[in-house]
């Protein structure tokens, strides 16, 4: 067993820091986008709420679109809405690179996961702290990248649930056994202090919005999220 030290972590594995721009500036977003960009952000993450999964509204395709037009890095788009089936083809139409979704908000995950996949992206799911992982990991081999929520979907800037770590470790073993390379990307209250403990359970891909868009220095913050530090 290796001693760590705090925020030290064992694995060297780059990970993938996907800024999310709901912690953006919404009255000139490309400008948020090309300072995450900057900053050395490898995604963006787009969080999609319908007012109705959750109990918030944000933006449609059209947003993604203006986003698209603002940076070269691929753009994730997260999701939180229900019957997503009738919209992932638009959202890869306005550019969307990864489409994750929550399965349970799904008339058929499986033909969602197809329909964006056969529109040109990555395709994923994304779980709720309430969600049981275990009704839908047969369809892991069919993702390219598996969301953990840390937090429950709906808001930034909410603190990350303990609990959510022993998650992110469950699908890492689910996968392991299955002998599936997916990425793994905790989303929610994901923090520099934190980051080593997510990394450590299993993570390869973490969201951040509180943490990147209210840094003093979010370069060095994206740095950190990164394990370059
Ligand atoms: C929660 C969203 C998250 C969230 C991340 O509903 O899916 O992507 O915006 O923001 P922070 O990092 O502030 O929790
Ligand atoms: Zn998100």
């Amino acid at each position: 067993i290796m001693n760590l030290k705090k925020g030290e972590r064992k694995s060297m594995t780059k990970i993938i820091v996907s800024p999310s721009i709901l912690s953006g500036d919404f009255g000139n977003m490309a400008n948020s986008v090309k300072m995450a960009d900057e900053w050395g952000a490898d995604w963006i993450h787009c969080d999609v709420m319908d007012g109705v999964y959750v109990p918030n509204f944000t933006f449609g395709m059209p947003m993604v679109e203006a986003i698209n037009k603002a940076t070269e890095k691929p753009l994730d788009v997260h999701l939180m809405m229900t019957n997503p089936e009738k919209y992932v083809e638009r959202f890869v139409k306005a550019g969307a690179d990864y489409v994750t979704f929550h399965p349970e908000a799904s008339s058929d995950a499986e033909n969602t996961l197809e329909l964006i996949k056969k529109a040109g992206a990555k395709a994923g799911l994304a779980f709720n702290p309430d969600v049981k992982i275990e009704n839908y990991e047969y369809l892991f081999e069919k993702c390219d990248i598996i969301v953990v929520m840390t937090v429950f979907a709906g808001y930034g800037g909410q603190k990350l649930i303990d609990y959510c770590l022993d998650r992110i470790t469950y699908v890492k073993n689910k996968l392991a056994e299955k002998n599936i390379d997916v990425i793994i990307q905790a989303d929610g209250g994901v923090t520099e202090e934190n980051v080593a403990t997510v990394v450590e359970a299993g993570a390869t891909a973490v969201v951040a919005g509180s943490a990147v868009f209210k840094s003093s220095n979010p370069k060095e913050t994206i740095k950190k999220l990164k394990g370059e530090k």
